[in-house]
């Protein structure tokens, strides 16, 4: 069986290679040993052991009647999106890590899939080589999802371990997250929440069968997170994390959206979940709770989930693979100044009846090495708008993360 890869970078060559190196357990499961006939980039790669499939002509892998796959794992919106919507025409099964893409026109893909009874898989878009979108879409299918919570991006991870377990800067640990090549020289999409607002929208799809749009979803990055945050967690027994969260009642009626930095408790499973590993954490009503862990990105074990696509669509050729998100419908989600938490607060000053007078019944907090002349305290759980009003009228706030 023939396919083509677009993209010879990091995720591309991880999919060429490890095609090649698993041949042996791959060729036992799929009806016809794969092959990488094409490999689509801009470069030349000269002395690459895979430098006679390099092509620069997309049309010469659409017009070649053998290719049967092709793997998207070039990202950005186009020529990737045209470059999909073109094979899926053609009958041939697309599956990507390109989670931008996904995010934006998942369904619409999705859908011309259908009309043309071929595939678009994206199981490595979320999560990297963690299975989570094969999961959602056969295992928990009789489950009604009440609440998804994920760390999703392994940079911030990375980051705020650094600034937990050494104590150094925000600045710092990002500086150390880009000389190991965990961050981009240009850090706004992880460090701001985009990659794990994205990659949230598209669990949150899976959840509920509508688009949920990445634009409507509130999301706060890490940037503000310091080493005193840190201490005050550690000493209350929990650690600060960038979630993408998703919740909805059980009757159905709300359903929140939201990524942001939260303090999360010790007994909670993403507390242990350090450095580059993400995690996504699901709670079903009859399942109860689930979790699944592992690397998030890099090369093999990204490569690792698109190639499961791959050998999926290889055995049902000729076929939809369906879809728990299958509608263009944009999903409505409720008014996030409505949604509940608690909420962990700094404000400048040592004056606890100034702080009850505004937030109510709150818990103080202390921590060896925070900063003096400075309270911290827990709120009780108030909707966003009660606390956002609270804030306002409380002079000197220097810091706030919800607890999850
Ligand atoms: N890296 C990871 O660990 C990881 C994990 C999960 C998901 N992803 C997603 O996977 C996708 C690919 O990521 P990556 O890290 O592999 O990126 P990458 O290393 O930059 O690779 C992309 C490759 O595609 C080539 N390319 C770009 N536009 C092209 C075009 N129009 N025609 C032909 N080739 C083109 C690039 O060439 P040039 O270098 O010349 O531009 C590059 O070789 C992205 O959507 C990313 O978000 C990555």
């Amino acid at each position: 069986m023939q396919i083509a890869v677009l993209g010879f970078g990091t995720v591309g060559s991880g999919v060429v290679e490890l095609i090649d190196r698993n041949r042996k357990t791959i060729t036992g499961t799929v009806p016809e040993e794969i092959h990488v006939k094409y490999i689509l980039d801009i470069r030349e790669f000269p002395g690459n052991p895979y430098e006679d499939r390099i092509v620069h002509d997309y049309d010469i892998i659409l017009n070649d009647p053998e290719i049967r796959i092709i793997c998207e794992t070039m990202g950005g919106k186009e020529p990737a999106r045209t470059f999909t919507e073109k094979a899926l025409q053609r009958g041939i099964s697309v599956c990507t890590s390109n989670k931008e893409l996904v995010a934006a026109f998942g369904p619409q893909l999705m859908a011309t899939a259908k009309e043309n009874h071929c595939s678009y898989l994206f199981e490595a878009a979320v999560g990297g080589g963690i299975p989570i979108i094969r999961p959602m879409n056969t295992s928990l299918t009789p489950e009604y999802i009440t609440d998804i919570a994920g760390i999703l991006n392994g940079t911030t991870n990375y980051i705020m371990t650094r600034m937990e377990r050494e104590n150094v800067s925000f600045e710092d640990a990002l500086k150390q997250a880009q000389e190991n090549g965990y961050a981009e020289r240009d850090p706004s999409a992880d460090v701001d929440g985009h990659d794990a607002c994205r990659k949230i929208a598209i669990l949150s799809s899976l959840m509920c069968g509508k688009t949920v749009r990445y634009e409507d979803i509130p999301c706060e990055g890490i940037r503000r997170i310091t080493t005193a945050d840190m201490a005050y967690a550690r000493k209350m027994g929990m650690a600060v994390k960038l979630l993408g969260r998703s919740r909805r009642s059980e009757d159905g009626s709300s359903f929140y959206v939201r990524t942001a930095p939260f303090l999360v408790p010790a007994d909670h499973p993403l507390h242990s979940v350090e450095d580059v590993f993400n995690a996504v954490f699901v709670h079903g009503t009859m399942v109860d709770n689930l979790m699944f862990y592992g690397r998030g990105a890099g090369k093999f074990p990204t490569a690792s989930a698109v190639v499961s696509d791959v050998m999926e669509e290889a055995r049902t050729l000729g076929t939809t693979i369906p879809c728990t998100w299958s509608s263009a419908e944009t999903m409505q989600l409720s008014d996030p100044s409505q949604e509940c938490f608690r909420h962990f607060v700094r404000v400048s000053g040592k004056d606890e009846d100034a702080v009850r007078n505004v937030f109510g019944d709150v818990t103080f907090v202390t921590a060896e090495g925070a900063p003096e002349n400075e309270t911290a305290f827990i709120t009780a759980e108030m909707t966003e708008k009660c606390f956002e009003d609270a804030a306002a009228r409380c002079a000197g706030v220097i810091g706030t993360v919800r607890l999850l």
